[in-house]
């Protein structure tokens, strides 16, 4: 468990009052900066690290309150985690217990706000054969849990969640989980991640088919230990994947180098291209191509985005991204796209807003069970901005008039990091300024948000700056 001298000055987001924010006008936007760490690799690098025996030395660990929620599981569940600060910035150390080392939590695992460190986590729970309680923040709390209890059910673990697969929930795991076969009906990585890291425990082989690709970082996190990973398209020309491991391999700790997340970046990025004038570097993003689905969409509506010093990293794609203020044109996002670019909605629907022309973005059932409904968040939020935009089933609708829209509105960002983001980078170019009612679940994934949007030039104020 982190004592208190080693837990970063990080508040648990929950805790921190609700912080009101306004963006008014941007001056153009300009010099070089560096987003916090991948959260979804972060996660991955702590679990595996507490996984492994021996150290895992994780650089580059996004300090946000989802992660840390992991870290201080992963205490709870017996391995020791530390923060150690260095001149190139924080090194996180993870001594683990090894497949089947871990121990019953003490008390309940609070995952915050944290979709995917409560679904991978109860993936792992679900293999030992102990007690453990799961519970989340407000958001977490709507959010749907029968997609993992249902398959992961099937090992032989019992799982007593509230009506509905809902949090709070009990986890009984089973000492002898039985390895599964499962075709996913969604393309969830945390679907996928639960059940690959239930059948690490299990004997034999778990094998896992998705409807279409989805971020594919658990299973590069598992070569990189060694885990025996065979994966693929499921039949040649298929869009459909399938991935199988070999359960129980004996894991040592390695070192881990976590790329800048793109989703992260995915916010600078539109902004700079928004604002007249603007050009800026974005270093070390990761680009793993089921994750780079934003700036493809954003180069076929004419941003200028240049990808420089392109290099792999710890088993991952990362490069340093040149973006250059650009006129966009509306484009189609066909449904196949959507689990590359699955949180890079909201950004791409204000890059619609200021662009000529109609967006359409189709296949977006996946973001009505997000931090929010982001379907209907951006929806609501952008026609409060004065932009034409709409929902039709789970497409997204945007027309954009080649100018930025009127803004005069302060959004209701209901506990979602995403949507706070996104229309803090609109208020960046709309004609007056767009606030938020609550800013605090912004250190959720991207802590630091505030202070390197400013030092590019973003004006963004409490109502106390006024
Ligand atoms: C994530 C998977 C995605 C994504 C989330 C992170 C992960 O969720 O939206 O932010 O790290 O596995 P789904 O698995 O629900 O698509």
């Amino acid at each position: 468990m982190l004592s208190p001298s080693q837990r970063p000055s990080v508040m648990p987001h929950a805790e921190l009052p609700a912080t009101p924010l306004i963006a008014a006008k941007a001056r153009p936007l300009s010099g070089v900066a560096r987003v916090p760490g991948d959260k979804s690799i972060s996660h991955r690098a702590l679990i595996m690290g507490a996984l492994s025996v021996g150290e895992t030395a994780i650089s580059g660990l996004l300090e946000g309150d989802d992660v840390l929620r992991t870290a201080a599981c992963m205490g709870a569940l017996g391995a020791t985690v530390e923060r150690r600060e260095g001149p190139k910035g924080a090194t996180w150390r993870v001594w683990g217990r090894g497949i089947g080392g871990l121990v019953e939590p003490a008390d309940v695992l609070d995952m915050g706000n944290s979709g995917t460190g409560a679904r991978l986590i109860a993936g792992l729970l679900s293999a030992y054969p102990f007690l453990s309680v799961m519970t989340g923040d407000a958001s977490l709390r709507r959010r749907p849990m029968d997609r993992i209890i249902q398959p992961l059910s099937q090992t032989g673990a019992a799982f007593h969640s509230r009506a509905g697969g809902k949090l709070p929930m009990a986890i009984r795991g089973t000492s002898m989980p039985m390895p599964l076969t499962y075709d996913s009906p969604v393309a969830s990585a945390q679907v996928k991640s639960a059940v690959l890291l239930a059948g690490l425990h299990a004997p034999g082989r778990t094998t896992l088919t998705e409807p279409a690709a989805s971020r594919d970082h658990t299973e590069r996190m598992f070569k990189h230990f060694g885990v025996e990973v065979d994966a693929g398209p499921l039949k040649a020309g298929s869009s459909a994947y399938k991935v199988s491991i070999i359960g129980q391999p004996e894991l040592s700790g390695r070192p881990i180098v976590v790329p800048g997340d793109p989703s992260s970046a995915a916010f600078p990025v539109v902004a700079a291209l928004l604002v007249s004038g603007s050009e800026i570097v974005i270093e070390n993003v990761g680009l793993n191509p089921l994750r780079t689905g934003l700036f493809d969409t954003l180069r076929e509506m004419g941003a200028s985005i240049e990808t420089l010093n392109q290099r792999i990293e710890a088993g991952e794609p990362v490069a340093d991204l040149k973006v250059k203020a650009s006129v966009l044109k509306g484009v189609s996002v066909p449904a196949a796209r959507a689990p590359s670019m699955i949180d890079e909605y909201p950004i791409l629907a204000v890059a619609a807003a200021c662009a000529e022309g109609e967006t359409r973005m189709e296949g977006l059932a996946e973001l009505r069970v997000k931090e929010s409904d982001r379907l209907a968040a951006m929806v609501n939020g952008l026609v409060a901005c004065g932009v034409d935009a709409r929902a039709d089933g789970d497409t997204m609708i945007v027309k954009g008039k080649g100018k930025p829209p009127k803004g005069n509105a302060t959004i209701a960002v209901n506990l979602d990091h995403r949507i706070a983001m996104a229309f803090l980078v609109l208020g960046q170019v709309s004609d007056h300024p767009i606030g938020i009612d609550d800013a605090s679940a912004i250190a959720t994934s991207f802590p630091d948000f505030v202070v390197l949007m400013s030092k590019l030039g973003a004006t963004l104020q409490t109502s106390a700056d006024q």
